[in-house]
């Protein structure tokens, strides 16, 4: 009786295999799929730096993967990334919806949004970043001061070993400040360190075992809710800070141009008062300024740790640093976004450790809106798109020496600056980041001014630092110690 079971339920299994083979033959070639687990058992339980990389060696630049029931599909090495995110920019475009995003919010805001509200509070953020982004008008002054405070924060450690971590938290924390609520915070103050320290515990959520059991079963939440209801605790904690902002703002509202993103808003909020189907609305608000907390802080962030790590790891690079910045600069006391034209060396660093150690594994997955067919593969409806940036950044095929900290990719015969196609930190297309201005003059602004302030150095007995990331979504260093040692003043 047994046996009669037994055999019968591998014939079934057999069936199920067979069947599940034949409707997936035109689907990208991807480690076969289990059944509940599905394919992920290939990839293992702990994801490291080069595990998408491996897939694409084993499967080519387009393959599939199943989480449970969930199809993903891995675009890899910069012309699939590319024709993925330009050619399918359409069918791409939206968002990946997960049962978090959904308990949080998602169809407010811009960047976990889709459809009519995406596109309305894109193509305005859109046009307010731009009128915020650059030039003296906009909040060039405020990323400059921002960078003097973080000079005199590092000042202050005389040389000696620190952990510069924390200082560039606060201080990357502070521009998002200004771009939204038009002002800075002290570091001590009690409700920016409450912001920082929710922006902390989201980061880390992010990337818990909890929040991924909670993505693959929900109603796990019913018996193990505390993780879960403290994150949204924190995320509403984070939007409760920008309507507190906003009221402020209304208080005051109309005695001055406008200066920041709430004075925008709500100037747009007033001209489409009587417009059905405006998505403009205080709520709307509040959930765009957080994107630009999750979006905007972390990334940079982590940018800049990795700068640091990199110019006290090749002294000699950021000697030649030092000396194209005091050539072109001299002793003038003011420098701003503009001169980065004069300073190509410097420009090829910044893109040369953005690609080194680019800080996202996964970017900000979208999902197939139709069925697709890319390069003869059936794409079906809904599958999550991951378009592997970090793939495009090392791809051998376009990259000299792409295991390699080298800024000479961005660099010519003559020394001149070169832009290059596969430098695609800010990802392509629709939903390409929306702050990739603002970033790039962050990162220009601070870089050169801790540069110019400070040689960084090893501490003593320290050979190198380790640059092997640790590994979540994001790909972070691992905490270090350098020490700043502040450059004459004749500098
Ligand atoms: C080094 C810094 C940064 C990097 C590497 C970065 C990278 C990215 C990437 C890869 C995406 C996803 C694009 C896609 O889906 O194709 C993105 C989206 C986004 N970024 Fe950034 N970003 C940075 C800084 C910022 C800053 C400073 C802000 C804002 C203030 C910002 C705001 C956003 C927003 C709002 C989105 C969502 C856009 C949408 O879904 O339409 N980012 N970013
Ligand atoms: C992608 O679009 C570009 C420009 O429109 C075109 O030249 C190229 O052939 C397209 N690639 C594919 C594979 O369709
Ligand atoms: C809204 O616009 C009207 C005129 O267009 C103006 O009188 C009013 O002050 C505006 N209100 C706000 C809150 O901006
Ligand atoms: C609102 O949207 C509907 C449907 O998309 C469109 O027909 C209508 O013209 C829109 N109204 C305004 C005022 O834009
Ligand atoms: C944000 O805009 C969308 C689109 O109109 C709307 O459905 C949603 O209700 C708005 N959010 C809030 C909280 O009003
Ligand atoms: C993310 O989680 C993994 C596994 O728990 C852990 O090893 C890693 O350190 C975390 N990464 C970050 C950046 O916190």
């Amino acid at each position: 009786m047994l046996g009669i079971l037994i055999a019968l339920l591998t014939c079934l299994l057999m069936l199920h295999f067979l069947r599940q083979h034949w409707s997936h033959r035109s689907y990208p070639p991807g480690p076969l799929r289990l059944p509940i687990i599905g394919s992920i058992w290939r990839i293992g339980v702990k994801v490291h730096k080069d595990t998408l990389i491996e897939l694409a060696k084993q499967y080519g630049s387009i393959s599939m993967l199943w989480l449970g029931q969930m199809p993903i599909v891995v675009l890899s090495g910069y012309e699939a990334v590319k024709e993925g995110l330009i050619n399918h920019s359409e069918d791409f475009a939206e968002r990946l919806s997960t049962p978090f995003l959904k308990a949080v919010g998602q169809e407010w805001g811009i960047a976990f949004s889709n459809g009519h509200t995406w596109k309305q509070q894109r193509r305005f953020g859109i046009t307010t970043m731009r009128k915020l982004g650059l030039g003296k008008k906009g909040m060039e002054p405020q990323i400059e001061e921002e960078a003097h405070q973080l000079v005199e924060a590092f000042a202050l450690e005389k040389g000696q070993p620190f952990d510069p971590a924390m200082p560039i938290s606060n201080s990357i924390a502070n521009v998002i400040c200004a771009l939204a609520f038009g002002q800075r915070f002290p570091v001590e103050d009690k409700e920016f360190i409450k912001l920082i320290e929710i922006s902390d515990h989201l980061t880390k959520f992010l990337n818990s075992s909890s929040h991924i059991l909670y993505e693959l079963f929900p109603w796990i939440v019913k018996h193990h809710p505390g993780p879960y209801k403290k994150a949204i605790s924190k995320v509403e904690a984070m939007l409760t800070f920008a309507r507190n902002e906003i009221n402020k703002h209304k208080e005051h509202h109309a005695v001055h141009e406008p200066l920041d993103f709430i004075d925008f808003y709500l100037l747009q909020m007033n001209k489409s008062k009587n417009d059905p189907n405006s998505t403009f609305n205080e709520e709307n608000l509040s959930y765009c300024i957080f994107d630009f907390f999750v979006a905007g802080t972390e990334t940079t962030a982590l940018t800049l740790r990795w700068a640091l790590l990199l110019m006290a790891n090749h002294p000699d690079i950021q000697e030649k640093v030092h000396k194209e910045i005091e050539d072109v600069l001299g002793s003038s006391q003011e420098f701003h976004y503009q001169d980065q034209k004069k300073l190509p060396y410097t420009k090829a660093v910044i893109h040369e450790i953005m690609r080194f150690k680019y800080i996202s594994l996964f970017g900000f997955p979208r999902q197939c809106s139709q069925v697709v067919n890319m390069r003869g593969f059936l794409i079906p409806k809904g599958t999550v798109i991951i378009a592997d940036l970090r793939s495009a950044l090392l791809d051998p095929k376009q990259w000299e020496t792409p295991e390699e900290f080298n800024p000479n990719h961005f660099l010519d015969k003559g020394g001149n600056f070169v832009e290059r196609e596969a430098f695609l930190p800010f990802g392509a297309g629709t939903r390409v980041c929306l702050g990739e201005q603002m970033a790039r003059v962050e990162l220009f602004i601070f870089f050169a001014n801790l540069l110019r302030a400070f040689t960084f150095q090893l501490p003593e007995g320290v050979k190198e630092l380790n640059t092997d990331p640790i590994v979540g979504g994001s790909v972070a260093p691992r905490p270090y110690k350098l020490c700043a040692v502040p450059r004459s003043s004749s500098s």
